[in-house]
């Protein structure tokens, strides 16, 4: 049977595959290829594997092609052991710690997860790599999936781009702008076939309540106090997240060998924008005495808060003809739907 999406592919590997967009990432490959998927993950607190076993109870036959291995990138000789082993016919690597307020609590996990993990991970797959076939090696790519943050901070205007220089400020952005490094340098010395996506802020479904979509819909729903930080004007470019795996997806099928690509929605929001959206459409959902808006609270603002991100898709449209195909405001009616009916999933997580 062949695959609809990435055809010569058989064997996938996900990283971080129980996280927010690997959950997506491999609900779409299951369903969209005939691929086996294997997923490694620490299983980390944010992690979670009913969105994937909710797609598997749906998919029956997918059952048999999905594979999950329990992993820290960190520990190198397990790495080793696990890319031996399957020795995957492509991977999207997305396991990272992700949460920018945790990388300035305890920025160490951050170093060794996104940048000694991402190291460990190159190194075992560029070994495999020498030994593979001439024809599996003309197939094989590694995908490595980064955020906008590695360019840092916007003024009011301009759009961050391929040709945009690194300037990371929080140890997360600087972790991922590491592994980012790490990853074109095995392309240029060693050849290894790599590609790298740059992509904005994603919400959606399944995410994990500490990120600020997520929190502030959670926090409607428990009529708790919506903290927004600062004066609530930082700005980001909001994708949906099924959106952004689509973008990955063509990336891996038709990417350049080496190139960067960014993805964007051109949805720029500021916080306090999202927080009144959320709050208003919450109210036609729940109708309530008073306002869920009177549950917004500045509070003080994080170190170093970047101030505005807004991203130039020009070259993954041009040349993979990707285009986000949700706007914000369905994006995000979806979503706040989504965390209405699962609301004792999202609690979980206050518990
Ligand atoms: N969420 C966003 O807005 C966004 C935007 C652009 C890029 N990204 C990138 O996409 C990727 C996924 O983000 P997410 O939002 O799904 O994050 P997430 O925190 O929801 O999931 C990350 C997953 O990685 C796993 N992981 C972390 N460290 C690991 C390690 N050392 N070994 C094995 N597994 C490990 C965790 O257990 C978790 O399941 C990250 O690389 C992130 O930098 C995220």
């Amino acid at each position: 049977m062949e695959n609809k999406l990435l055809p010569c592919y058989e064997k996938i590997l996900v990283t971080g595959g129980l996280g927010f967009i690997g959950g997506a990432l491999i609900s779409n490959l299951l369903e969209n290829t005939h691929a086996n998927i294997f997923n490694l993950d620490k299983f980390g607190y944010a992690s979670d594997s009913r969105r994937i076993d909710k797609k598997i109870s749906l998919l029956n036959e997918s059952k048999n092609r999905y594979t999950f291995i329990k992993a820290d990138l960190f520990n190198k000789s397990h790495i080793e052991e696990i890319i031996s082993e399957i020795s995957p016919d492509c991977i999207f690597h997305l396991a990272a710690e992700s949460h920018v307020d945790k990388s300035i609590s305890s920025p160490q996990n951050f170093i060794q997860s996104n940048v000694v993990g991402t190291f460990n991970l190159l190194e075992s797959i560029r070994n495999n790599w020498l030994k593979m076939s001439e024809s599996k090696k003309s197939i094989f790519r590694f995908l490595h999936v980064s955020t906008d943050e590695v360019f840092g901070s916007l003024g009011h205007s301009g759009l961050f781009s391929e040709n945009s220089s690194y300037k990371p400020r929080s140890p997360y952005s600087a972790s991922k702008a590491a592994s980012d490094h790490i990853v074109d340098a095995y392309f240029h010395t060693y050849g290894l076939p790599v590609l790298v996506t740059n992509c904005s802020n994603n919400y959606g479904p399944w995410q994990f309540p500490e990120k600020f979509i997520p929190l502030t819909i959670s926090k409607c729903l428990n009529r708790q106090n919506i903290p927004i930080y600062g004066d609530g004007q930082n700005i980001r470019d909001w994708i949906y997240v099924d959106d952004h795996v689509d973008a990955l997806m063509l990336v891996m099928a038709s990417g350049k060998i080496g190139n960067h690509y960014c993805i964007g929605s051109s949805e720029e929001h500021t916080n306090l924008e999202i927080a009144s959206i959320i709050c208003s459409l919450l109210d036609d959902l729940i109708p309530l005495k008073v306002p869920h808006s009177s549950l917004i609270s500045f509070v003080e603002d994080r170190l170093g808060h970047d101030r505005r991100y807004a991203i130039n898709s020009s070259k993954i449209k041009q040349e993979l003809g990707w285009h986000p195909s949700h706007t914000f405001i369905a994006g995000i009616k979806e979503t706040i739907n989504w965390y209405y009916s699962n609301q004792h999933w999202c609690n979980r997580f206050h518990e």
